[in-house]
């Protein structure tokens, strides 16, 4: 199990003018190298704390200016914490989310339920049924979302994963279809129904295959690999006859290239929807998090499905998760050109470069205290230097 990772370390380094001492000595600044007289003395030790020179020597900008000494190099160092950033992920949340938080801990808690009854065997039609609506409103919300946001929910235990993997399973996938067949409302439901019920044959695979956090023996393999056959089987019994639905049930784990499972078909031959949920599911595995592994960066996972794409996955579907996700997700926590830091809250879908930033860390390395995002499509002075890792998925 690898150790949480709570904060990500940050290092403004640059060359201020002896002008910008004052304001600096605001910040944990610390002179960077020694700054040494033109005969070799040493005038600012390196480490000494600009705040403490600043406060100390008195005349210090003219005493360094009469040394023809003009700038100085400062560094400071900072460590921007993950939980903070969620919490301000959180305060924004009106900006930021899509999925209502009652609707998406609704749909766990029905999923779960679901489940449930089929380990039992007390599950009904219309327990089925009751799924398949909440799907149906699940596709009008992603229907109406500029940006695919996936659900946050705080994943506690081995089986709540596969809830919360099969609401994430019924938005990303509901988004794409919405992406790639624009005012054809009823794909999107199909997939945003199908991905409610995709991995509904999992609650009749054994626990111990189910949650078994290790790789999967081939015997347990042949097992789980049966969960889309039993799901359809499920579906059908309890009264779904959605052609489109039952594709994305049955046909989630078949491959582009062939090599899929249970049917092993290929290209055309995978029905459109199934070959959308393909794209959904495994996007949202390889971003999740898991007791034995950390979440994925969701760029990083794009890029290793366009790898794999002719082999596993549509190309016009990956394509359209690549469009729909942009190059700095929301959730990516990115430094700016001028060293300010916040995490990306949206992007537009034309300039995927430029996303909206909400700022946690100004340019001087302070706290920014108050809410306040940059549109860098409208702020051309300023660009993304770099991502430092996904802080999570944004949602309720
Ligand atoms: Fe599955």
């Amino acid at each position: 199990m690898s150790p949480e990772k709570n904060s990500v370390d940050r290092t403004i380094k640059r060359r201020i003018s002896l002008a910008e001492m004052r304001e600096y000595s605001l910040t944990p600044a610390i002179v960077a190298e020694d700054v040494l007289t033109s005969n070799k003395s040493v005038l600012l030790p390196h480490g000494t704390e600009l705040a403490s020179l600043v406060s100390s020597v008195d005349n210090l900008e003219m005493v360094l200016r009469r040394w023809g000494i003009f700038s100085i190099p400062i560094v400071i160092h900072n460590e921007v914490n993950v939980e903070e950033l969620e919490k301000l992920l959180k305060a924004a949340e009106t900006n930021l989310s899509i999925i209502d938080p009652q609707l998406a801990r609704e749909t766990i808690e029905q999923v779960e339920n679901v489940y449930g009854r089929i380990a039992q065997g007390t599950c009904g039609p219309e327990d089925i049924s009751h799924l398949a609506i909440q799907g149906r409103t699940l596709a009008k919300e992603v229907s109406s979302a500029p940006q695919v946001m996936l659900c946050l929910g705080k994943v506690r235990g081995w089986d709540e994963y596969t809830y919360v993997h099969s609401l994430n399973v019924a938005l990303l996938g509901g988004f794409l279809a919405n992406r790639l067949f624009p005012g054809q409302p009823e794909i999107v439901e199909r997939l945003s129904m199908g991905g409610i019920l995709h991995d509904l044959g999992k609650a009749l695979v054994p626990k111990e295959v189910l949650n078994k956090p290790g790789p999967l023996t081939d015997e347990e393999f042949e097992i789980m690999k049966k969960h889309p056959v039993y799901g359809e089987e499920l579906a059908v019994a309890n009264g779904v006859d959605d052609k489109g639905v039952l594709a994305v049930i049955g046909g989630h784990h078949e491959r582009y290239g062939g090599r899929g499972y249970p049917r092993g078909l290929e290209k055309d031959d995978i029905p459109m929807e199934a070959r959308i949920s393909a794209v959904a599911d495994v996007f949202d595995a390889l971003t999740a998090k898991r007791v034995y592994k950390e979440p994925m960066e969701s760029r990083v996972a794009v890029s290793l499905m366009l790898e794999n794409m002719s082999a596993h996955f549509d190309p016009v579907v990956v394509r359209a998760l690549l469009v729909s996700i942009g190059l700095y997700p929301p959730g990516t926590a990115v430094e700016l050109s001028d060293g300010s830091m916040g995490v990306v809250v949206g992007a537009r879908d034309k300039d995927l470069l430029r996303p909206e930033v909400l700022l946690q860390i100004d340019h001087m390395g302070r706290k920014v205290e108050e809410m306040k995002i940059v549109d860098l499509s409208t702020t051309q002075s300023l660009f993304v230097q770099r991502s430092l890792h996904d802080v999570g998925k944004i949602a309720f």
